[in-house]
């Protein structure tokens, strides 16, 4: 499923790169594992940052080594960063993009729920403090992000749901009948049914690029985004940003 995800990017590579611009994917470990091989068909065009899955990868220590990486690929102003995965890799990538020669362009290609209905949409980029969640960053739109519902498929349930509760989120922003909708139909958008997926994930980013166009770097309405991520961010900072969010558990664990 991730293949589509990756043709697409395969097509902004492609346009990109016959006008001669330097290509940066970055990814997380886990998807270079799952998706080498199609990585591989890519990989001659753009260069691959994988970082370590989970958001302990949101660090200055990381951030630093993206920068390393970029320099090293000698991107320069026209080069692009592609952030290929879920909201850790979107943030991460985005800030490096947001910051590295000040600023170059960057493409998000979410592959996770979460990312796609809010991380990837808005263009808040940024990284983790020991003293809270996102302190550092920049407000750094991506000129395109792709999603393709289809991965939603290589998702495990519990990340699932857990992107769907920012699903949930719009519906009580605003929007009884959304809410209404997602009462009726969230069994089977958890279960896989796609058409619901879609809109599902159609309606949520129509609602936050409304919010964002109206107030970009949250002054006012854009806080709204942030309902239920206040008490969220807490938990994850008391937890330094180890124990609440991981990817999917090892047969160790389960
Ligand atoms: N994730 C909340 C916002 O983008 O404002």
């Amino acid at each position: 499923e991730m293949l589509r995800s990756l043709v697409g990017s395969e097509m902004c590579i492609r346009d990109s790169r016959e006008e001669g611009r330097k290509l940066v994917i970055v990814t997380d470990e886990t998807i270079v594992t799952a998706q080498s091989e199609v990585l591989a068909k890519i990989a001659g065009a753009a260069a691959i940052c994988p970082v370590p899955a989970g958001e302990t990868a949101k660090s200055a220590i990381r951030l630093g080594m993206v920068w390393d990486f970029l320099a090293a690929q000698k991107m320069d102003r026209g080069g692009v960063v592609i952030a290929f995965g879920g909201g850790v890799v979107g943030d991460l990538a985005g800030f490096a993009a947001a910051s590295y020669l000040r600023g170059v362009d960057f493409i998000q290609v979410p592959t996770t729920l979460l990312a796609m209905v809010d991380s990837s949409v808005g263009g808040k980029t940024g990284i983790n403090a020991s003293q809270g969640k996102n302190l550092i960053g920049a407000f750094h739109q991506p000129s395109l992000v792709l999603a393709d519902t289809e991965v939603l498929g290589t998702m495990s349930p519990r990340d699932f749901l857990a992107g769907y509760g920012e699903v949930v989120k719009y519906g009580l922003l605003g929007d009884a009948d959304f809410f209404d909708w997602l009462e009726a139909q969230g069994p089977a958008l958890a279960a896989g049914d796609m058409e619901a997926r879609i809109e599902a994930v159609r309606r949520s980013v129509q609602m936050k690029a409304d919010i964002v166009e109206r107030d970009e770097t949250e002054q006012g309405d854009r806080a709204l985004l942030n309902l239920g991520h206040t008490f969220g961010h807490a938990l994850e900072a008391a937890t330094g940003y180890s124990c609440l969010l991981y990817t999917s558990p090892s047969p160790r664990d389960s």
